[in-house]
């Protein structure tokens, strides 16, 4: 088993207006889920609110290269790359290291930062097109869970098969039931997610043996259970 690692940084809180998030909630989810223009760039309410090269994951970037000892002519791969910052920022951060992203939003991939393009493709985390052994390091930084459980599992065995040991997944999880309330008045598209306890279980039942994280939310304001 790997081990927890804060590859985002160290430690940090998401801290988030779940109000904003209340009215039309079903709606929001709906578009949401088509990963498609509303996700990425439409109101806050529907995802990102606007997803922008803002240089956020250079330090995300040099953390990897430093914690899986990459180097020039490695292999690796960005599993849901979105628009490709961290592509690029990996790409940037170590001149020679081969990165390739993937992702199923076309929107993503048509809006992809223009240094990141040629180095991003379609396809889904949970059937990678790529042979066994293939990655010096995996990254699926808070995506497998979008998929519901069976398909985290395929995920997790993809990452595995193709990066053994060398992975990272950032996942939606909660400690208490508080931020498992949070976490569903807040959420948009996440169909799996669990205690840290119970993600370390399912990792091992998928024979992953990478590293991970969680992305836990709070709370700006009172909510009531
Ligand atoms: C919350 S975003 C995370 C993007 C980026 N990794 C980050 O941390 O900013 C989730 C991403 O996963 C992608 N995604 C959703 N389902 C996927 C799947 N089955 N395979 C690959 N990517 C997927 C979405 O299109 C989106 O770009």
């Amino acid at each position: 088993m790997g081990v927890k690692i804060d590859l985002l940084g160290a430690p940090r809180r998401y801290i988030r207006d779940v109000g904003a998030r209340r009215i039309s909630k079903e709606e929001s989810r709906r578009l949401a889920l088509k990963f498609d223009q509303e996700y990425f760039d439409g109101p806050r309410e529907h995802g990102y609110g606007g997803y922008y090269y803002d240089g956020r994951w250079v330090a995300v970037a040099r953390r990897a290269i430093e914690h899986w000892r990459l180097k020039p002519g490695d292999w690796v791969l960005d599993i849901g790359c979105a628009k490709g910052f961290f592509v690029k920022d990996l790409r940037d951060s170590l001149p020679g290291l081969n990165v390739i992203g993937i992702d199923i939003s076309d929107y993503a991939l048509k809006n992809a930062h223009s240094d990141a393009k040629p180095f991003l493709l379609r396809a889904s985390c949970d059937a990678l097109p790529f042979a066994d052994n293939s990655f010096a390091a995996v990254f699926a930084i808070n995506t497998i869970h979008n998929l519901p459980l069976d398909g985290c599992r395929r995920a997790l065995c993809e990452i595995e098969r193709v990066g053994p040991g060398r992975g990272f997944v950032q996942v939606d999880a909660y400690r208490t039931e508080l931020e498992r309330a949070v976490f569903l008045e807040w959420m948009l598209t996440a169909k799996t997610f669990d205690t840290p306890e119970g993600w370390l279980q399912t990792f091992k039942a998928a024979g992953y043996t990478g590293d991970y994280s969680w992305t836990i939310l709070e709370c700006d304001q009172n909510i009531r259970l």
